[in-house]
């Protein structure tokens, strides 16, 4: 991959300057040699994938390249744009990113919309009515340094993305113009997804641009907060949205759908402790007494039975199995019955306790069934153990019965 960039490099400086591939590029060479704040882009500049692919400082500021007088080169006859305004980045990116003709040549799958997208958001639509405060392009994705976004040195990828975010939205004085929490951050680094990502390098999970967007950035509305979890909970949301809640809590004033009982930003394991003890979500709406809380206590106490009993099952035939018993098929099936406490705590979100009772219930026999195939292989263990001992006494009374014999015979003899 690299060679052909370097060569292409080459060829690409040999055929904007004709016959002097070393002093193909003015604006680098000077830039390099000044020593003050100008120095920086070209210093950056090796790592930036415009270079990657050929680009240089002209193709995005303008100019003339190919002549050592500053004058010239940068020149505004020559095309020369010089530094873009803030308000301007987006448009002046858009140049290249929203000309579906231009991309074609380099990147024909990659999306031009970009632009387009962005003036939907929030940041986009702010800076248009004058706050250059919002997040611009190079906000997002650093300038003069501009990765790959797969590149994981890339201030957008997903494990470093949060970080970028924040650089705003965890800045309490540079937020407090808009009055909204600065928190985000901060609680979505001890969620179960932030654990998902970083720990287990798993990039199913959602990073803040998977449930935003990235150039549409806006939260999503109440309305489709369960949409957005859905997109990747497919199964929680289809029955989210035909419970009882889905038209209860999706009403005005924001924060509905599945963040009432798991908030959005700190999602946490869940566990029957949401449904019943000081710390239920349930209780907050449903007063002791009530049919809810009465549901809410009956589905906590069938999961946690059913839990309980898995667990004990799985610690007997954990014994079995180290004291050497074969236990392998009742330990096969113990799996579908943890399957089965997955699909009760799935068919919580119907809000209805017959739908998560056949599961608990089903569970409930592999719990019971998988038990006694462990404590019969524990028993079968102790009569072969005592079926050994009886054994080995009874050969040994046989020895000293010899030997008495024997010594008998000697003595009479
Ligand atoms: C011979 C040296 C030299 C060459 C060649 C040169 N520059 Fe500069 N450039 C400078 C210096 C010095 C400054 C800072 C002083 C100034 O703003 O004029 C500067 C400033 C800039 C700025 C910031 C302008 C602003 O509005 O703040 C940009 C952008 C820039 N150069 C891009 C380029 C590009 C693109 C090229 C090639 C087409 C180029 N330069 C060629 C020396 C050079
Ligand atoms: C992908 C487009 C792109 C390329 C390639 C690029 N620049 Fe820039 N450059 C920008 C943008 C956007 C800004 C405005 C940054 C800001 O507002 O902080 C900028 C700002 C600058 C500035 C002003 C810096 C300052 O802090 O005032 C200089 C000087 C400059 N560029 C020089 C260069 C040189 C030299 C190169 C080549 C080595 C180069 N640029 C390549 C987009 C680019
Ligand atoms: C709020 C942050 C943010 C802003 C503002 C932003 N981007 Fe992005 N951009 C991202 C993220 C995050 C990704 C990575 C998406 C992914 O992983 O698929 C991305 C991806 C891209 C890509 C790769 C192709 C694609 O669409 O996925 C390009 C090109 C790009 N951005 C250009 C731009 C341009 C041009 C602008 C300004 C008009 C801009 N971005 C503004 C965050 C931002
Ligand atoms: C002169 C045209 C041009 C300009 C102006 C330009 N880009 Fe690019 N950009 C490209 C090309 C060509 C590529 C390489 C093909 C690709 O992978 O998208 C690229 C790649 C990128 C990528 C990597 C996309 C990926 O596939 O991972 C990002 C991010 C990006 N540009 C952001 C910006 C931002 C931000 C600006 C404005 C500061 C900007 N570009 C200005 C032409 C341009
Ligand atoms: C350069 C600073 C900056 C960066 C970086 C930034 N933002 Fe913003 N963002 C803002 C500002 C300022 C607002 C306007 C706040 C408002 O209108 O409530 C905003 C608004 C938002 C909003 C709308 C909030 C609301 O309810 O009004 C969302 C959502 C958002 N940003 C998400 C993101 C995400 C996701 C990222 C990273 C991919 C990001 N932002 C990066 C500055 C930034
Ligand atoms: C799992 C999805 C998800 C992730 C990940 C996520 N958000 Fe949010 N975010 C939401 C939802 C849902 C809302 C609330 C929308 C509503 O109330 O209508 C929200 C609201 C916001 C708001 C508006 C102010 C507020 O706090 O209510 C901002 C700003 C924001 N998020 C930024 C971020 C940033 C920055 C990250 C990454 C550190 C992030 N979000 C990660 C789903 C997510
Ligand atoms: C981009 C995909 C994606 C989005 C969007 C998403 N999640 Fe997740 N979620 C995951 C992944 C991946 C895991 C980790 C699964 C694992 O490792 O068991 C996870 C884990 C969870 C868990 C813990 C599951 C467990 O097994 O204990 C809960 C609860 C959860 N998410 C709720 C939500 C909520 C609520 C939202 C919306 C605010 C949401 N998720 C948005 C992908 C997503
Ligand atoms: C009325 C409250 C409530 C709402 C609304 C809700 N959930 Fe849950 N969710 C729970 C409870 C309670 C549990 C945990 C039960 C347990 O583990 O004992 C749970 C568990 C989960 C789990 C983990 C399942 C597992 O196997 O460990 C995921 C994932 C999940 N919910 C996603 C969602 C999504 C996505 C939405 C929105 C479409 C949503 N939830 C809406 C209460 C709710
Ligand atoms: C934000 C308030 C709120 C929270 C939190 C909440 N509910 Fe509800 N729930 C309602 C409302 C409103 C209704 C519809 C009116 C009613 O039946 O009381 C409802 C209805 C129900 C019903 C249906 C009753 C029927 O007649 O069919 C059940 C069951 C239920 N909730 C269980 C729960 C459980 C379990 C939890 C906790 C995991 C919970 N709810 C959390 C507000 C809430």
């Amino acid at each position: 991959m690299r060679a052909p960039k370097i060569l292409f490099l080459l060829w690409f400086s040999v055929w904007i300057v004709p016959g002097s591939a070393a002093a193909a590029d003015s604006c680098v060479t000077c830039h390099a040699a000044i020593d003050d704040a100008v120095k920086g882009p070209a210093a950056l500049i090796k790592n930036d994938v415009h270079i990657a692919h050929g680009l240089s400082c002209a193709d995005c500021h303008g100019g003339d390249r190919t002549s050592d007088d500053p004058d010239v080169s940068m020149n505004k006859a020559k095309g020369f744009k010089g530094k873009p305004a803030r308000a301007t980045i987006p448009k002046f990116c858009a140049a290249c990113h929203s000309s579906p003709d231009y991309m074609r040549k380099y990147a024909p799958r990659e999306r031009v919309d970009q632009f387009e997208l962005y003036q939907t958001s929030v940041h986009g639509k702010r800076l248009a009515a004058g706050d250059t405060a919002v997040a611009t392009c190079i906000d997002c994705h650093s300038v003069h340094d501009i990765r790959a976004v797969k590149d994981s040195a890339a201030p957008v990828h997903p494990l470093r993305v949060g970080e970028t975010c924040s650089r705003c939205h965890s800045d309490a004085a540079k937020m407090a113009p808009y009055k909204i929490p600065t928190n985000q951050f901060q609680e979505y680094k001890t969620s179960v997804h932030w654990e998902a990502l970083s720990k287990r390098g798993d990039l199913s999970a959602p990073s803040c641009a998977s449930c935003h967007g990235n150039h549409g950035a806006k939260p999503p509305q109440a309305e489709s907060v369960s949409a957005v979890c859905g997109s990747c909970h497919v199964l929680f949301e289809q029955l989210y949205e035909k419970s009882v809640h889905n038209a209860v809590f999706s009403g005005a004033g924001g924060g509905g759908g599945c963040m009432v009982c798991h908030s959005n930003h700190a999602v946490h394991y869940p566990s029957t402790a949401m449904l019943a003890g000081p710390k239920a979500v349930c209780s907050g709406c449903h007063d002791a007494g009530t049919a809810p809380a009465g549901a809410a206590t009956q589905m906590a106490g069938w999961l946690d039975g059913l839990d309980t009993a898995l667990k004990k099952s799985e610690t007997v035939l954990a014994s079995a199995e180290q004291s050497g018993m074969e236990v392998s098929e009742a330990q096969v099936r113990l799996i579908d019955g943890r399957e089965n406490l997955v699909k009760a705590r799935l068919a919580l979100h119907s809000m209805k306790p017959a739908e998560m009772q056949k599961p608990v219930e089903a569970g409930m026999a592999i719990a019971q069934a998988t038990q006694k195939a462990g404590e019969f292989a524990l028993h079968e263990k102790d009569t072969r153990r005592m079926g050994l001992a009886v054994s080995v006494l009874l050969i040994g009374i046989v020895i000293l019965a010899i030997r008495l014999l024997l010594r008998r015979m000697e003595s009479s003899s």
